[in-house]
């Protein structure tokens, strides 16, 4: 009975709130029901719930949030499936930088709806999702690695956060030695992204482009990547793994690695800014114990190199409520979103404003220290491979993994990916 009247009340309210909001907006009876696909490493999809909540107060619309896989690669296989099928049941894609150019035909030219914010946004971002003309994606945030390290367990054993790959290949084995030899015996040196996917791919085209070994496939379309830079590092990296890596690596993504690091487990992670804030959590082992750097530089190179990554938001072409989920889109990469997602998981900002903003560089200091590091970072080679970017990456992170494997060197499995690379471009990207 009580819980009757109280459902029935719950729901009167949220009519009342539909019609109050409606007023407020205009949108008076165009109460629409949607729904965003989205992939999730971390908090993700609990910080999505939160905003998409604040979205439905503010406007009436409902929003169902469909999930995916954690792995980007999976991701991008079913996406392409459901709008290939021209699907008409999911809104709002959550898409990765790398996949504008791979995708704009399915997406609406957000050109017009976002000519008010654009401007807000950081140029190279909105360029990333620009095709012939057509923006087909709205920043949601940026993304670059860095380095994680254990201050403790350095300052413990007398040593400084590495600048070059080899100081790294040194300092966590010395470190993890020790400390086995100490008792502890889950300690491992160095954990980062092996698994054959998309992640690979962003931590091998570092390797190699601190290395002075190019960025596989150059901005003008050049396939560079079979070189002895490239392969010195791709050996290099073999090294690690068993030793300073656990074996399991190979298998490794984003959350296995932070798995480890965040259990204590590890002096070193290669990861993105999303692992800060959960690190610093109050149930990880790691909390106040580290801290970041950018990446090495290669025994051949001069200049260190972080991937460039990140999130946008782009709407179907076959969406039901186009207007409603434009205004959706407009809500999440909003400054006030933005800058809550920094706040809250340490989610890089698109909008420039936003590293000079009080209230999120006092919360987490450190999204100020990664400006340099995701300006300077290294685009995949999605823009001059187009439509076979997702093809090149795969033939790039097998060579790489099968390297990791120890089936086959550096340059053997450089010279097959060239030969792979020049048959996928035919006469032309
Ligand atoms: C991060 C990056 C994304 C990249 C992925 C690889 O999510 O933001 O761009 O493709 O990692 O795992």
């Amino acid at each position: 009975m009580r819980l009757r009247s109280q459902t029935r009340s719950l729901a009167q309210t949220s009519v009342l709130a539909m019609v109050v909001a409606s007023f407020v907006t205009g949108t008076a009876a165009s109460a629409a029901d949607l729904s965003i696909v989205s992939g999730a490493v971390g908090r993700d999809i609990e910080e999505l719930r939160k905003h998409l909540d604040m979205f439905e107060a503010e406007t009436g619309h409902t929003v169902s949030i469909v999930t995916m896989p954690a792995s980007t690669t999976d991701q991008f296989g079913q996406y392409r499936l459901w709008l290939s099928a021209e699907n008409p049941d999911i809104d709002v894609y959550r898409v990765d930088v790398i996949w504008a150019p791979q995708l704009a035909n399915h997406f609406v030219d957000l050109t017009e709806a976002a000519a008010d914010v654009v401007g807000d946004h950081f140029p190279a971002i909105i360029e990333s999702q620009t095709v012939d003309g057509r923006l087909v994606a709205l920043p949601m945030f940026t993304d670059a690695p860095a380095l994680y390290y254990r201050t403790d367990l350095l300052e413990k054993h007398g040593a400084t956060p590495p600048a070059t790959w080899v100081e790294l290949t040194e300092t966590a084995q010395a470190i993890m030695d020790a400390e086995r030899a100490d008792g502890n015996d889950g300690i491992f040196g160095f954990v980062w992204q092996g698994a054959a996917y998309e992640g690979l791919t962003c931590n091998a085209l570092e390797w190699i482009k601190s290395n002075g070994g190019g960025q596989i496939v150059e901005p003008d379309g050049e396939i560079s990547v079979n070189n002895e830079n490239a392969a010195e590092m791709l050996d290099l990296a073999a090294t690690w793994v068993g030793t300073i890596s656990p074996p399991g690596v190979l298998g490794y993504r984003e959350e296995e690695a932070r798995g480890v690091w965040q259990l204590g487990n590890a002096v070193f992670m290669r990861n993105w800014p999303y692992a800060y804030a959960l690190s610093n959590s109050d149930d990880s082992a790691v909390q106040g114990l580290f801290g970041v750097v950018p990446l090495p530089t290669g025994p051949s190179g001069e200049q260190n190199a972080a991937t460039l990554g990140g999130w946008n938001l782009a709407v179907s072409e076959y969406s039901q409520d186009k207007e409603a989920a434009i205004e959706m889109v407009k809500f999440l990469a909003s400054a006030e979103i933005q800058k809550d997602r920094a706040i809250e998981t340490t989610r890089l900002p698109t909008i420039v404003s936003l590293y000079e903003d009080a209230d999120v560089l006092g919360a987490q200091p450190v999204i100020g220290e990664w400006l340099p590091i995701f300006q300077e970072a290294v685009p995949r080679p999605s823009a001059p491979t187009k439509a076979n970017y997702n093809q090149v990456s795969q033939e790039f992170w097998t060579a790489a993994h099968n390297t990791l494997s120890g089936n086959g060197s550096g340059a053997e499995n450089l010279a097959t990916l060239e030969r792979n690379l020049m048959r996928i471009r035919r006469s032309g990207w």
